[in-house]
């Protein structure tokens, strides 16, 4: 007997069960976006198989490919000379960040820190793992003595920026490594501001490399995400961690990160660039107390971003952010940054837009000014992200600005105690 398959004919049945997108034999020459929560199957088995056994698309919460699409871009920029090296996509940086406390520490363990870490990094630490028993201690990364002294038995993580905002101090990577290592700890960096296009940390024997992708990897403050990348079997346990907090990112932020990768170098180079020329003509207006830069040779950390950074063929270069601070203090820091008219009060660094904010009531909000002394922030520091501008044109903004807080610092000193 012939079985006739039922044909379905209700409006509502056709109008749901429409026939499937076709998927091209040929490569497309732009990543798809996989827009979908789920995949479906040939039949139960099918199914039953990748459950047990993994090897397939599933569930977009544990694998999409555009969010591979994008993990893979990153080990391949990070990992352009050493072997192996495997990323995994966050929904933003925070997640991917806390993915690496997650899978390496627990109850009773113990994490270096630096002192003048990210805020939401040092929050993280103290309010979230703190409570769950893993101890931190934060120190002054570039001092050695003071990381090999802090670091315990107990130690599971050793955690420090590749370029710290805002002093852009520079972390000395195959030291610290060593120290890590020795001590049977991992080294994991934060390595945002520095991007793959002046320094791949996995070269210097780091463990893990974490980026808020929100900043330069999408490059036009429009894009939230994170990305942590090294050597496959940590990857694998930093994936396993993902998939059960549910830290996946979406597929239309991957498009966006990974779009921006194909012109990072460009971007980074340009910005870097232009960070430069403001941080050597800002630095000379009398206004100004300091001007934190890595790329000027009075900065702490220049000879070592010399040895570390990338030399391209125009030189080392050495990011794009600059923190500038005027004479006198918090008050003249909050009127340089409102002065500025091109340069924006804004969140967020790594974009088109040169961006603003006045380091003690933005990212370091909270700490009164002893205690941004004592992490080596003065009260009165304004951080740049520099942009895509004409470098010019940043550096006029800035100098008009800082001659504006410099006429209201004299008259605030010229006028009579008590007026
Ligand atoms: C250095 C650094 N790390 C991590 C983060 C967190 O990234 P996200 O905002 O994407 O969670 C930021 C955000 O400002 C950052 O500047």
């Amino acid at each position: 007997m012939v079985t006739m398959r039922r044909r379905f004919k209700g409006e509502n049945t056709r109008a749901v069960h429409l026939p499937a997108p076709p998927v091209p034999a040929q490569t497309p020459t732009a990543p798809p976006v996989w827009r979908t929560s789920g995949f479906a199957f040939a039949g139960a088995q099918e199914h039953a198989d990748l459950v047990h056994q993994g090897g397939g698309y599933l569930y977009s919460r544990v694998d999409n490919p555009t969010a591979d699409a994008f993990a893979q871009a990153v080990a391949a920029l990070e990992g352009a000379t050493v072997a192996d090296v495997a990323a995994q996509a966050f929904a933003s940086g925070m997640a991917a960040v806390s993915a690496v406390f997650l899978a390496f520490t627990k109850a009773g363990a113990h994490v270096v820190a630096p002192l003048a870490l990210y805020g939401g990094t040092f929050d993280l630490l103290q309010e979230i793992f703190g409570r769950f028993g893993v101890a931190a201690d934060f120190v002054d990364m570039t001092d050695l003595e003071q990381v090999r002294a802090a670091i315990r038995p107990t130690t599971r993580v050793v955690w420090a920026e590749t370029l710290s905002t805002p002093t852009m101090s520079v972390a000395d990577l195959p030291a610290l490594a060593n120290l890590a290592h020795a001590r049977g700890a991992l080294l994991a960096v934060d390595s945002t501001v520095a991007t793959p296009v002046l320094c791949r940390p996995l070269e210097y024997h780091v463990d893990l490399v974490v980026h808020s992708a929100t900043k330069y990897f999408g490059g036009h403050g429009d894009a939230t995400g994170g990305v942590v990348c090294g050597r496959r079997e940590l990857v694998e346990k930093i994936r396993r961690v993902r998939i059960m907090t549910g830290g996946q990112l979406a597929p239309d932020e991957a498009f966006l990160l990974r779009r921006g990768l194909e012109t990072l170098p460009l971007r980074v180079r340009r910005q870097c660039d232009s960070a430069s020329q403001f941080a050597a003509a800002i630095a000379k207006h009398p206004a100004v107390k300091a001007v934190d830069y890595p790329g000027l040779t009075g900065h702490p950390g220049h000879r070592l971003a010399r040895r570390l950074f990338d030399e391209g063929p125009e030189g080392t270069r050495f990011g794009a952010v600059v923190t500038v601070t005027p004479h006198g203090g918090r008050d003249a820091g909050l009127a340089f940054a409102d002065a500025l008219r091109l340069a924006r009060s804004a969140t967020s660094l790594g974009g088109t837009h040169t961006s603003v904010g006045h380091v003690g009531t933005t990212s370091h909000a909270g700490r009164d000014d002893a205690a941004l002394l004592r992490a080596g922030i003065d009260p009165g520091a304004v951080r740049f992200s520099i942009g895509l501008e004409d470098a010019a044109d940043l550096i006029a903004d800035a100098t008009d600005a800082l001659d504006v807080v410099a006429r209201v610092t004299a008259r605030r000193a010229e006028a009579p105690i008590g007026a």
